[in-house]
């Protein structure tokens, strides 16, 4: 059966050139920002550091390729993949500041146009938590799919604690996952959990989850 496009915000949100241009600078100045970054920085770069060193990696979505100082830790080549042509605009004039090669294409994540298994690590940061839980899962499904091995992916999760305490004061975010709902959605998709660290404030409920495929 064929599938229209989804609709959510993160879709269309970044097609504005003038927010993909100022997308760092809108989230990461001042001393919040700043601080937020460092988070950032620091969980999700744990978690790529457990990766082998010289593999290929998909970064999707790419943003403005901001994780690429990170992820060429451990990539031999990174593919680069987003949906708006804006932001892979900004990406592109970084390309040349990467050490490692790095191709850029539109695409989206839902239906990658790429073979089974043709990359050894799919990155993934800042998607899923845009996304209602059944596209969680077509995007895990998809990054699954296509890579060989690993697959490194952000998603909000809550414990039952902070869940309830959300919850009464009606904050909880219909997209954070509890730890049981990010077991089924990676066992679906073929996932086992290796690691997760969180890579935000320390109130935050972003993480950063390092999955090996079951087969590999
Ligand atoms: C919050 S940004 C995160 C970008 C980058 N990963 C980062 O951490 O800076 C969300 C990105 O997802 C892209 N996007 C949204 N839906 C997508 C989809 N279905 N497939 C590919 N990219 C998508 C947007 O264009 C935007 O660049």
């Amino acid at each position: 059966m064929k599938r229209g496009p989804s609709r959510y915000i993160s879709r269309t949100a970044y097609l504005d050139p003038g927010k993909a241009g100022s997308y760092e600078r809108d989230r990461f100045s001042g001393a919040l920002g700043r601080y937020r970054w460092r988070r950032e920085m620091d969980g999700v770069g744990a978690v790529v550091d457990m990766l082998p060193a010289g593999v290929s990696v998909l970064d999707c979505p790419c943003g403005v390729g901001r994780w690429w100082p990170v992820l060429e830790r451990r990539a031999e080549r990174i593919h680069a993949v987003d949906l708006s042509p804006a932001m892979l605009g900004e990406a592109e004039r970084r390309i040349g500041s990467v050490a490692v090669p790095v191709e850029v294409s539109k695409g989206d994540a839902e239906r990658l146009e790429l073979a089974d298994a043709s990359v050894d690590a799919v990155f993934s940061h800042a998607l899923t938590k845009h996304l209602p839980i059944p596209l969680q899962q077509r995007v895990l499904n998809e990054f699954a799919r296509v890579s060989r091995a690993w697959v490194v992916c952000s998603f909000s999760l809550l414990n039952h604690l902070t869940y309830e305490l959300w919850r009464r004061r009606d904050l909880v975010d219909s997209n954070a996952l509890l730890p049981e709902q990010l077991d089924d959605i990676a066992a679906a998709a073929g996932l086992t959990e290796v690691a997760r660290r969180r890579c935000t404030t320390p109130i935050g409920v972003e993480h950063s989850v390092l999955f090996r495929k079951a087969a590999a």
